[in-house]
């Protein structure tokens, strides 16, 4: 068998077991993906690939997003290695989806371990189908016309209460601007997940408590301990995440321990869509 696999968790997580020319020549790429979107979480260890061999894995799964002038970023809280993730880092301790201001946010990101942190640094990842499935009838009805509003300022103010002109310059809603999308996103495949997180402010149309009280319900919900992946980094771990089926978050760390990962983005092949706007 080219492909073995072990779950990580009832809900969330599979190790999958494969040789290295196997990962790379893409014989098994369609069954990567199917059991990526299974099971929102894939690791493969004990590979120590090469940036260009990390790029080329990558590339059997999906289309590598080009973006900071490069196929592959490194996300360090290091500012001279990496200045844009480091003014990110600490907004990243709270569960979010990546892309939520673009239309088609990142099918999924393939992640290296490259320098580990002694302590922290855990990514953890929280499924949103599972969450979904396991709301009440009422409450999937009532929320399946709902609007949550997203933006990068709310999910940074988490971390930095009384921002700088600088930080409201990079992240701001003046610079980023919020966007609604639906509390439900209906896939092409005719799932259903939750898309929440630790970027939404309101719930469009509610008046301010209402809506605090349900971004409040909903989050405590979507967070709960038995949707979650805690993955403990080891040095050379690959992992990939389904960005349109998990959240995902940083256990804070060190911010000068060192702790580097590299990082290809899959670009979305999908768009947000909410179950009324779905096709015919
Ligand atoms: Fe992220």
């Amino acid at each position: 068998m080219p492909l073995t696999s072990v779950d990580l968790t009832p809900n969330i997580g599979t190790e999958v077991r494969a040789d290295l020319p196997t990962l790379l020549d893409g014989s098994i790429a369609g069954e990567i993906r199917a059991l990526l979107e299974k099971r929102g979480v894939l690791l493969f260890r004990g590979h120590d690939m090469t940036d260009e061999q990390h790029l080329r894995f990558a590339e059997t799964l999906g289309t590598a997003r080009h973006e900071h002038g490069t196929d592959i970023t490194m996300v360090s809280s290091d500012k001279t290695k990496s200045p844009i993730f480091a003014e990110y880092t600490k907004g990243t301790f709270f569960f979010h989806f990546d892309d939520t201001y673009m239309d088609y946010p990142a099918l999924a990101s393939v992640l290296r371990a490259c320098t580990v942190a002694p302590e922290g640094g855990q990514t953890e990842f929280a499924n949103t189908y599972a969450a979904y499935d396991d709301l009440s009838e009422e409450d999937k009805r009532r929320f399946s016309t709902l609007e949550g509003v997203h933006s990068q300022e709310t999910i940074q103010r988490k971390a930095f209460p009384d921002p700088t002109e600088t930080q409201l310059a990079l992240w701001g809603e003046g610079a980023i601007p919020a966007t609604a999308h639906p509390l439900v996103w209906h896939h092409r495949s005719g799932r259903k997940s939750l898309l929440v997180g630790q970027t939404m402010s309101r719930i469009v149309g509610l008046d301010k408590e209402e809506s605090d009280a349900l971004v409040e319900r909903i989050l405590a919900h979507a967070e709960q301990r038995q949707y979650i992946y805690s993955h403990d980094w080891q040095l050379g771990d690959i992992l990939i995440w389904d960005n349109t089926g998990t959240m995902h978050r940083v256990v804070p760390f060190d911010l000068d321990c060192g702790r580097e990962l590299q990082r290809v983005k899959l670009s979305g092949e999908e768009p947000i869509m909410a179950p009324a706007t779905e096709p015919a």
